[in-house]
């Protein structure tokens, strides 16, 4: 890969990479279409990375369709699919990781210990094997965006990070390949997490600018809602993620809760007029 990377690059070809597990869905093809946009060849990355799952999580029963993936890369005009084995990412004796940034402690962080060390060791492992131009990140994550942000700067990580917006259903809930371990019941119930977010929204937009109380209006929802189990719902700065306090500024709405054994998270961008 790096040398049909750097031949390209020689040649004065900008390349793009989107990383992914597979499990393709209309917001993984919104990057490869943006980096079409902004690139000559889009490379796509698919690896079921272990080292972010934590024990107890999904990596064994994660969704593993290739074939599909493949067509799917295929059909919105990505060029190259890099599908590594776990050999050759993680071959016997590997034990260098990534620390990840302090944006990386909290919400995700936390909930899922050991999670953003495994994010960001595999990233910085798919930018060394594809020293792409650009690399491609849905929003959905928006502390995993952080996280690589954080980590492209503080370790002189020559690309270019870019943050594409979230894709969601038509009835809001953001496109995940965990929502196909959804049955219809779960489905609906779901949605609670997209109505949390606006909330969260409705109530700044009202003038509301006690940070407290909208996190309790978003629990609330979720409680509403029946999700399972809620493991967080805040308000926090968009760079440092930390909680906000009184609003005086654009925050980020984030939540991560249960819906049955399937944990999902969602985000949105809430401007606080001055
Ligand atoms: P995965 O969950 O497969 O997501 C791959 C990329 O697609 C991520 O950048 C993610 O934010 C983006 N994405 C997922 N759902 C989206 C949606 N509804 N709208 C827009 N973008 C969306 O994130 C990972 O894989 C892994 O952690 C990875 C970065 C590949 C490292 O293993």
């Amino acid at each position: 890969m790096q040398d049909v990377v750097l031949e390209l690059r020689q040649r004065g070809i900008r390349v793009g990479v989107v990383p992914t597990m597979g499990a393709l869905h209309e917001g993984h093809l919104s990057l490869v279409r943006a980096s079409r946009e902004c690139c000559d060849r889009t490379i796509v990355t698919i690896f079921v990375n272990p080292t972010q799952f934590g024990p107890g999580e999904d990596f064994q029963k994660y969704p593993r369709t290739l074939e599909s993936d493949l067509e799917a890369i295929r059909g919105c005009g990505a060029d190259i699919a890099f599908v590594p084995s776990h050999e050759e990412m993680y071959p016997s004796g590997f034990s260098t990781y990534v620390e990840p940034p302090s944006v990386g402690a909290r919400w995700e962080g936390e909930c899922r210990p050991g999670h953003f060390r495994g994010v960001a060791t595999v990233v910085l492992k798919l930018f060394q094997a594809i020293p792409a131009h650009v690399a491609l990140f849905g929003r959905k994550d928006y502390q995993q965006c952080r996280v690589i942000q954080e980590m492209v700067r503080d370790l002189n990580v020559p690309v270019e990070v870019r943050v594409c917006p979230t894709v969601r259903e038509s009835d809001g809930l953001a496109m995940s390949s965990r929502n196909r371990y959804l049955d219809p019941r779960d489905r609906q119930r779901a949605l609670s997490l997209y109505r949390c977010l606006s909330t969260a929204m409705e109530a700044v937009a009202g003038g509301q600018r006690d940070g407290r109380l909208v996190v309790e209006a978003m629990h609330r929802t979720l409680r509403d809602g029946n999700v399972d189990r809620i493991d967080y719902a805040a308000l926090v700065e968009p760079e440092t993620l930390q909680p906000a306090g009184h609003l005086s500024r654009d925050v980020v709405a984030i939540v991560a809760a249960f819906v049955g054994t399937t944990r999902l998270i969602d985000n949105a961008a809430i401007h606080v007029p001055e």
